[in-house]
């Protein structure tokens, strides 16, 4: 079984997956970190170096690479269902779950890492809220096309992680 945890940046992603991966005795596969340590790079200078079609070349090779793997939890980047095929394969090979929450408390969430996140980096405070609803409204229909939907906004990731595994033991 693979399990996939979709959703716009911010929405818990990697806490859940390694929480959930843990509880389920699963490998936890980060598509980020993937590229970042395949790259030698952080996906920062990784977008400022190559730029980001070159990341959106290796996110799809990284997910690709994971049907290799049985028995994972995998966390990927709020991009990658947009681009390529990602969405239909991931669905086609595991069960998606999409993390869903609203851009103001993304936006609170992200507040000490916008730095690492390439395409928020360098926005105005002004502007974010409102850049990040947009971007969550383009990407909704890749991101609900996800086996389950979790409201992610006021749940913690020990919460939702909880969450997940009740849905998965009567599923
Ligand atoms: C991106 C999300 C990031 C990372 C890259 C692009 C996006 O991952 O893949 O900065 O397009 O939403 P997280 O969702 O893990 O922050």
């Amino acid at each position: 079984m693979r399990i996939y945890l979709i959703g716009y940046m911010g929405s818990g992603k990697s806490s859940v997956g390694k929480k959930l991966a843990a509880r389920m005795g699963f490998s936890f596969i980060d598509i980020d970190q993937h590229i970042e340590m395949e790259q030698n790079l952080r996906i920062s200078e990784l977008f400022k170096q190559k730029g980001e079609a070159v990341f959106r070349q290796l996110e799809h090779k990284a997910i690709l690479e994971t049907f290799s793997h049985d028995n994972c939890v995998v966390s990927t980047g709020g991009g990658a269902p947009v681009f390529f095929d990602n969405m239909k394969q991931m669905q086609k090979f595991g069960l998606t779950i999409y993390l869903k929450a609203e851009a103001a408390v993304l936006a609170s969430r992200l507040q000490t890492s916008l730095f690492s996140r390439p395409l928020l980096a360098d926005l105005k405070s002004e502007e974010l809220v409102d850049f990040m609803q947009n971007q969550i409204n383009e990407r909704a229909a890749f991101y609900e096309q996800a086996h389950l939907h979790i409201e992610a906004k006021d749940l913690t990731p020990a919460l939702l992680h909880e969450r997940i595994l009740l849905w998965l033991s009567t599923a």
